[in-house]
């Protein structure tokens, strides 16, 4: 199977449903909508839309339309946490996706209120979703933990208390599991769940999504020093006061961390890939992108 394919044509499929779940550019008031349209329309790989439906599909399920509310609800979320990382009180990032970062558009008070605006603009329209009540309750209980204080905001604040000379392994695990790898968790676990897959099954996603989660921000941190602001469409160099994987560790050895999570969630996933290997190499392109 050709991943890059794969992942376009699903990218393009997840436009066109962020399209349908926006609001309108003049629904009032209308800087808010157009704000929250700018960071979302602006691109973005939609990897965890992708994983989310990725997993139904490994495992067993059918009703696309049933899952693409919860899909696009993901990508608001994420988009929701790219705008607050941006702004100055944060990383303080000018560029987003390959054009100015919210704040930098739109002002930091509507980039504040973008973010919050597309932040509750999930939950809406995965309780508005056709789910199954008991099915709806399990998905907001996992996505209502890992996005809060102890899943991406606890990773956010650990992240903006430590700094490049605060050597120490434990807590910068901790900041990468939670602002980032916990979401892939829950992308992984939530596709599982709309699947209705069993306990054992359940706790292989979660896992995997983990792993996999770790890989991607340990690859982020290295194309933060390696990679190419036109690649990314983000400024590279931004991290050089952080705690960050090369910074503990060095490149090389981030790396080869990097490689061995992949390993660990490659793992994980062969317990629900019947054989096409597709979350094999989702893992491996991830691990290997450049963007
Ligand atoms: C960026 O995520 C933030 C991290 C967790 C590293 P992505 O690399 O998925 O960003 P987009 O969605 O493609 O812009
Ligand atoms: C982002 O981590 C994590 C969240 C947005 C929650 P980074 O700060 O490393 O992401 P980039 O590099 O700005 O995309
Ligand atoms: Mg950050
Ligand atoms: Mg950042
Ligand atoms: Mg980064």
């Amino acid at each position: 199977m050709n991943i890059q394919k794969y992942l376009a044509e699903w990218k393009k499929k997840i436009d066109e449903k962020l399209l349908e779940y926006l609001p309108s550019e003049d629904t009032y008031p209308p800087t808010l909508s157009k704000a929250m349209r700018y960071t979302v329309l602006a691109g973005g790989k939609r990897i965890r839309p992708i994983l989310l439906i990725t997993i139904y599909q490994l495992c067993g399920g059918k009703d696309l339309n049933k899952i693409f509310p919860v899909a696009c609800a993901l990508e608001f979320i994420h988009s929701y946490s790219l705008i607050h990382d941006d702004l100055p009180a944060i990383d303080n990032d000018d560029y987003r996706r390959g054009i100015l970062s919210s704040h930098k558009k739109f002002g930091e008070n509507i980039a504040i209120l973008a973010g919050d605006a597309l932040f509750s603009h999930n939950f809406r329209i995965v309780v508005e979703s056709s789910i199954d009540p008991k099915e709806k309750e399990k998905i907001l209980k996992v996505l209502t933990f890992f996005v809060g204080n102890r899943g991406i905001i606890g990773g956010q604040v650990k992240d903006v208390e430590s700094n490049t000379n605060m050597k120490d392994p434990k807590l910068l695990r901790y900041i990468h599991s939670h602002k980032t790898a916990f979401f892939f968790s829950a992308a992984c676990e939530i596709g599982g769940i709309l699947a209705c897959v069993d306990k054992d099954k359940l706790i292989s996603l979660r896992m995997g999504g983990l792993y996999l989660g770790m890989t991607f921000q340990i690859v982020d941190d290295i194309l933060d020093v390696e990679g190419r602001r036109d690649e990314l469409g983000k400024d590279i160099k931004s991290d050089e006061d952080k705690l960050t994987y090369p910074a503990q560790y060095g490149l090389k050895f981030s790396k080869k961390i990097a490689k061995k999570y992949s390993e660990l969630s490659i793992k994980e996933f062969e317990m629900v890939d019947d054989g096409s290997k597709v979350m094999k190499n989702m893992v491996l392109f991830l691990l290997g992108r450049i963007k």
